[in-house]
């Protein structure tokens, strides 16, 4: 199949951009370098959904020194399997972190990537929590840099989704005993995705997704990791999901593990609603602190000039008469309309006008998505050229 594209697309391979990782790359993938920053041709970049929608794209690997803590060079090679041992921390003991960033192509054709410096920071926060090696803001941008230069083609064209880059930070020495990994990796990788949520209706309009909320699992206790982005905080939400996708809900809101009254998030984004006017959302501690989240405060109290409350979130004034709207917001799942939350002892329902979205929701889509596409001013500085 990559040969095929090869020779279909005519893409050369492995260009100044590309050389061998140091954490032992396998042979028989490649990765193919255009040396053009075009997204590449004759891919159907209309299909798109949330995935790892090809392979053929370059990696980024950088380890930290066991002795010195420095960390190498920012290598490039094909995406490909790692070889780590049987006894890596991060395989053992789960001493691993990732984020969620994405790269967008502006309508001026600049490639150019959303508020990076957030997913760096949290990143080292969650670092620290785990015993990973530190590193700097210049290293993270710098090897982030590296990434978008060596898969410049898999940035889709402007407005038909976003290269999504997942840095990994893991801690792989080998060993039995259990203490933090000596050597700490960054890996990035990434893929060019569409919709999170499969919500396209018809007219063009999304359809507002369903949630059930989990009864019997709790995502984070109090004073746990829920607030890191750690690869653990998610593997035991797929067995809840699973069983909600099956009965046809999108995804699973979360309640609080101490009182199972009040709204963490959605198994990957965060959550919204707006109460007589007010727009509420979880505040920090056990939850994700997304940088799309972050963003949506700052832009409706800022832009929109509504009043945002962060602090408990009780799910009975959600399913109350006075909840006019929900959303949910992350890297992934964009803004995305909450049409129905259902529990045990009922169901809570909104409905939209045509776009699938209420009010507070679609203006923050069209403000969020208008920066990051270069159609609106970025005052803030929020986009990080890739030039
Ligand atoms: C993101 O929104 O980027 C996330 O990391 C959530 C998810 C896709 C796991």
């Amino acid at each position: 199949m990559l040969l095929g594209r090869v020779g279909r697309l005519g893409l050369s391979v492995a260009s100044r951009r590309c050389a061998s990782g140091s954490v032992g790359a396998a042979s028989s993938f490649r990765f193919f370098s255009s040396s053009s920053r075009d997204p590449v041709p004759g891919y159907d970049w209309d299909a798109l959904g949330f995935g790892l929608n090809t392979k053929d794209t370059a990696m980024v690997i950088l380890t930290s020194d066991e002795e010195t803590g420095e960390w190498s060079e920012a290598k490039v090679s094909p995406y490909a399997p790692m070889m780590i041992e049987p006894s890596a921390v991060a395989l053992n003991y789960g001493q691993a972190l990732f984020e969620g960033v994405k790269a967008y192509r502006t309508a001026d054709d600049r490639l150019v990537v959303f508020r990076p410096q957030e997913n760096c920071r949290r990143m080292r926060e969650g670092g620290a929590r785990y015993a990973l090696a530190d590193f700097d803001e210049e290293m993270f941008l710098g090897a982030l840099d590296t990434f978008v230069d060596a898969n410049a083609h898999w940035v889709p064209p402007a407005g038909k989704g976003a290269l999504y880059i997942r840095p990994l930070l893991m801690g792989l020495t080998g060993q039995l005993g259990v203490a933090p990994s000596a050597e700490t990796t960054l890996c990035i990788y990434g893929s060019p995705v569409g919709d999170y949520f499969k919500n396209t209706g018809a007219g063009g309009g999304v359809t507002p997704i369903k949630l059930l909320i989990s009864e019997e699992h709790d995502r984070a206790a109090p004073k746990g990791v829920g607030s890191t982005k750690a690869a653990g905080n998610y593997a035991p939400c797929f067995t809840v999901q699973k069983a909600a996708r099956e009965k046809g809900y999108n995804d699973v809101l979360y309640l609080d593990a101490a009182t199972n009254t009040y709204v963490e998030e959605v198994a990957a984004s965060n959550f919204f609603c707006v109460r007589d006017g007010v727009v509420h959302t979880p505040a920090l501690g056990t939850i994700l602190g997304g940088i799309t989240r972050l963003s949506a405060i700052e832009l409706l109290r800022e832009d929109y000039g509504v009043q945002v409350v962060e602090g408990k979130v009780s799910i009975e004034d959600v399913f109350s008469d006075s909840t006019s709207e929900a959303f949910c917001v992350g890297t992934a799942a964009v803004v995305s309309p909450i049409g129905t939350i259902d529990r045990s002892s009922g169901s809570k329902q909104w409905s939209y006008d045509e776009s699938g979205y209420g009010p507070v929701g679609k203006w923050l889509f069209d403000a969020l998505t208008g920066i990051q596409k270069g159609t609106s001013e970025d005052s803030r500085g929020w986009l990080y050229e890739v030039k």
